[in-house]
């Protein structure tokens, strides 16, 4: 019907189409792990999703994220379910054997957190006890290296957060999770007494955006994240989650 438009009408359509052209990628996180993503109010949030986020916006897609859980994440990425993983992911070489990595955007280190009062003073106190872990997590390999694989005194848990219950019912002495999330958890629960070991030992890690293996978006997405941090947008981000 409307087949012959006239110039005007074409002008409109050719903005229509640069619209649609948006396309969606599906992103997936896992959402207990504040302050980098979780979730207020049912909405996904954190610095992670922040960034996220301005990836996109640079990189001219629009997103659908979705909070699948932990494990979930390896699973919709390797069976090509979702486009990327942002979730405090670690860039390692056994990830690296299955997944393609963005190039790194964030630095961490795994942290001890303990009740206050501990005779926890460092990773070679956690020997002997029991420390709680999220199940594949590098805190999880961590302990493992320390105490052993599959050592009993490693209690793993699919969620973070049910890894610090367990130490705040007894079941644990520590937990062993990201530095940003244990400072984060014990800064904001004062009432519980909780206090973050400072020991060094652990290795200093990088956060990757998580792809399915030979994405054709990698590429796109360091273009994006170059720029960001080029740009001030990352700063900016880092300000609001981190800045006092
Ligand atoms: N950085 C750690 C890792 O890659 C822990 C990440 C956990 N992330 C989360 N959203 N629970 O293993």
């Amino acid at each position: 019907l409307a087949a012959c438009g006239t110039p005007e009408e074409k002008g409109s359509d050719t903005e229509t189409n640069k619209e649609e052209e948006k396309k969606t990628l599906r992103v997936v996180t896992d959402a207990a792990y504040a302050p980098m993503e979780y979730q207020d109010k049912g909405e996904v949030v954190g610095f992670d999703i922040d960034f996220v986020k301005a990836v996109a916006e640079e990189a001219g897609y629009e997103l659908e994220i979705e909070h699948v859980g932990w494990d979930p994440i390896f699973v919709e990425i390797g069976g090509n379910r979702a486009d990327l993983a942002v979730s405090s992911i670690t860039i390692n070489d056994d990830r690296k054997q299955t997944y393609d990595f963005s190039v790194p955007y964030f630095q961490s280190t795994n942290k001890i957190l303990v009740p206050e009062g501990s005779d926890i003073k460092s990773a070679e106190d956690l020997k002997g006890k029991k420390v709680a872990v999220q199940n594949g997590t590098t805190g999880q390999m961590a302990m493992d290296a320390l105490l052993g694989k599959n050592h009993e005194d490693i209690k793993k848990f699919e969620d973070n957060n049910l890894a610090i219950m367990e130490m705040e019912s007894g079941g644990a002495d520590a937990v062993v999770a990201d530095n940003m999330i244990v400072e984060e958890y014990a800064k904001n629960n004062p009432d519980k007494n909780l206090t973050v070991v400072e020991d060094g030992t652990f290795e200093s890690e990088f956060y990757g955006v998580l792809f399915p293996k030979d994405s054709e978006l990698v590429d796109e997405v360091n273009t994006a994240i170059n720029a960001i941090l080029a740009n001030g947008t990352y700063s900016e981000i880092y300000q609001k989650w981190f800045g006092n």
